[in-house]
């Protein structure tokens, strides 16, 4: 299931600004790859929700435009860096940058994508241009703090479920946060409507990640665009490694078929075997689904229950992903 209809003419300005926004004269082996990630099929979530929460608080979509691409070029530069820091080979179904072009290169795009998101940023509505930009900012530090975390909890055996949802509230839920807050914002939405649709933002992110994290382990890898097992290899601390514990943890006589400690399952095939035959694949989706409610709760607190607004059919999407 693609997205829904009514995006696709914000998709298609969206486009349109964010390949525009590239300076123009770069050095070619810097425009070669940046219009080489650009052009991938990312889903545009985040431009998305920035417009959408726009238009929910009656805002004229043109005005939210250069926060919706910044956005989307904050979000580029942190997976192209994130990719080198998780060694990965696909990204949206194709090569990814680093792969592609080496290190030096892909570091340096995602530095000029930063860049680029703030001057594109700048474009906002005068009036909302402080704000904006201290969120933004903000933004650019937790998800540095967010990542950071993720790696440190690579060393380490034990990492509390509480610990994770701060890491991933940095890392994924505040840009998230950020792109709904933006969207109120520059549609002139009054503090409670941005409050609300802050909350629903992070609640969401909490959801995404957590379904990534068990995409990781379960999804078509044509489908998902990027190669699955890439955390097991990692030995990243998700959020199906947490559920996998907990689990052996409370039931201790199924710990004689399954390992509490997972480097002993040799192979990645296995490990998903006991995900499955363990419910942990249902169980993580149910906890997901907790967040998508809160989320929901804080959206109708925030634009009232219409459910054709198109923020609804987001998370309905967004709730049903297998990408
Ligand atoms: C991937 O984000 C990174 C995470 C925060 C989990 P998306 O799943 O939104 O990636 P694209 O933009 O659609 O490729
Ligand atoms: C995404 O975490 C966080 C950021 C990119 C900031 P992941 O490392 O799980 O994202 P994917 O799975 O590579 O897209
Ligand atoms: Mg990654
Ligand atoms: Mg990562
Ligand atoms: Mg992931």
């Amino acid at each position: 299931m693609g997205l829904p209809d009514i995006f696709s003419r914000h998709l298609d300005q969206v486009d349109s600004y964010l390949l525009n926004s590239v300076p123009p004269d770069l050095p070619a082996s810097l425009a070669e790859p940046i219009f080489y990630f650009l052009k991938m099929p990312g889903k545009k979530i985040r431009p998305l929700l920035v417009l959408s929460a726009c238009e929910a608080v009656g805002g004229k979509p043109e005005d939210a435009l250069p926060a919706a691409v910044a956005v989307e070029l904050f979000h580029d530069f942190t997976l192209i860096h994130d990719d080198i820091m998780d060694q990965d080979e696909l990204r949206r179904g194709l090569q990814t940058l680093h792969v592609k072009y080496g290190n030096p290169t892909a570091i340096l795009v995602g530095d000029l994508l930063i860049g680029v998101a703030y001057k594109v940023l700048l474009r906002s509505p005068a009036a909302q241009l402080k704000p904006v930009l201290d969120i933004f900012t903000d933004t650019l530090v937790k998800v540095c703090e967010g990542q950071a975390l993720d790696e440190e909890f690579e060393k380490r055996a034990e990492v509390r479920v509480e610990e994770y949802l701060d890491m991933i509230g940095k890392k994924t839920a505040w840009l998230i946060q950020t792109a709904c807050a933006l969207g109120a914002i520059c549609g002139g939405g009054n503090p409670e409507q941005v409050q609300h649709l802050s909350r629903f933002g992070y609640a969401m992110g909490l959801a995404f990640q957590i379904q990534d994290d068990l995409l990781d382990f379960i999804a078509d890898e044509t489908m998902l665009g990027k190669k699955i097992g890439s955390d097991f290899r990692m030995d990243k601390k998700t959020y199906v490694l947490l559920k996998y514990k907990q689990t052996l943890r409370q039931y201790p006589h199924l710990q004689s078929n399954y390992p509490l400690d997972i480097h002993r399952f040799t192979e990645f095939e296995a490990f998903q075997k006991a995900l499955h035959e363990l419910g942990i694949v249902d169980a993580v989706k149910q906890d997901a689904d907790r967040y998508f409610d809160e989320a929901v709760t804080a959206l109708q607190a925030g634009i009232g229950d219409d459910r054709d607004n198109p923020l609804y059919q987001l998370i309905a999407f967004l709730q049903n992903r297998q990408y």
